[in-house]
């Protein structure tokens, strides 16, 4: 049985996982070294801090910087990143992703970004889900359980019951050891840890995947 569906929000809601990458690809190249979408990658689902510190490692640039710099590199990139978020409108949202929203199920937000929240009113989707637990909440990141199991317990519901919708090899992990069924959405190659892939939420629905999850 399926009683609560996770979702991640960074390019499993809505594209900005591109945007994320572009602006530590900007500060990549004003430190003088290119980040390229392949080692972008591994920012995925991983906290700002740990995400500078995989952009630093990409431009042989690990342990130059103080804790006090890191801080301030890591405020421009997320300047630069709001930039893009305060542009976005409701038809960011991924296709598919509001009609699949709607269903009766239960629905939660369990998300690494502490600008979840920006995100979530700048594209009309805060009413759609009935608990959000974002960055701001959470202390250990993911692959660490703790956002998807503060976020089922925010509507009460065991993780049996829930599946965590995620774009990063770190929530499906996270979820896996949250003792939740997880589906790794796009194209993403490491993401064959996933209960089942979905490619895309256009014409995707609730009976698919359940039929899908529970015969699994
Ligand atoms: C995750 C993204 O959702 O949030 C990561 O996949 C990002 O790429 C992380 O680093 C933190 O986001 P923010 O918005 O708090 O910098
Ligand atoms: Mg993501």
């Amino acid at each position: 049985m399926i009683d609560c569906c996770i979702f991640d929000l960074d390019g499993v809601v809505v594209d900005t996982a591109r945007y994320h990458y572009l602006a530590w690809a900007a500060l990549a190249r004003e430190l003088g070294f290119e980040f390229t979408p392949v080692q972008g990658e591994a920012t995925k689902g991983v906290s700002r801090m740990a995400s500078l510190e995989i952009v630093l490692r990409a431009g042989g640039l690990e342990g130059r910087f103080s804790a006090a710099e890191r801080e301030r590199l890591a405020a421009e990139k997320n300047a630069r990143y709001l930039r893009f978020v305060s542009q976005m409108t409701p038809a960011e949202v991924l296709p598919g992703v509001a009609a699949f929203l709607h269903r009766g199920v239960r629905t939660v937000l369990g998300s690494a970004s502490k600008n979840a929240g920006t995100i979530l009113d700048r594209c009309g989707l805060r009413p759609l889900f009935d608990a959000v637990v974002d960055g701001n909440e959470v202390s250990r990141a993911k692959p660490d359980p703790e956002v998807f199991l503060k976020g089922a317990a925010a509507v009460d519901a065991a993780p049996s019951v829930c599946v965590v919708f995620e774009d990063a090899a770190a929530g499906i992990e996270a979820a896996s050891r949250a003792g939740m069924r997880s589906v790794g959405v796009g194209g993403g190659a490491s993401l064959s840890a996933a209960t089942m892939r979905l490619e895309t939420f256009a014409g995707f629905t609730f009976e698919q995947l359940a039929m899908k999850i529970d015969r699994d």
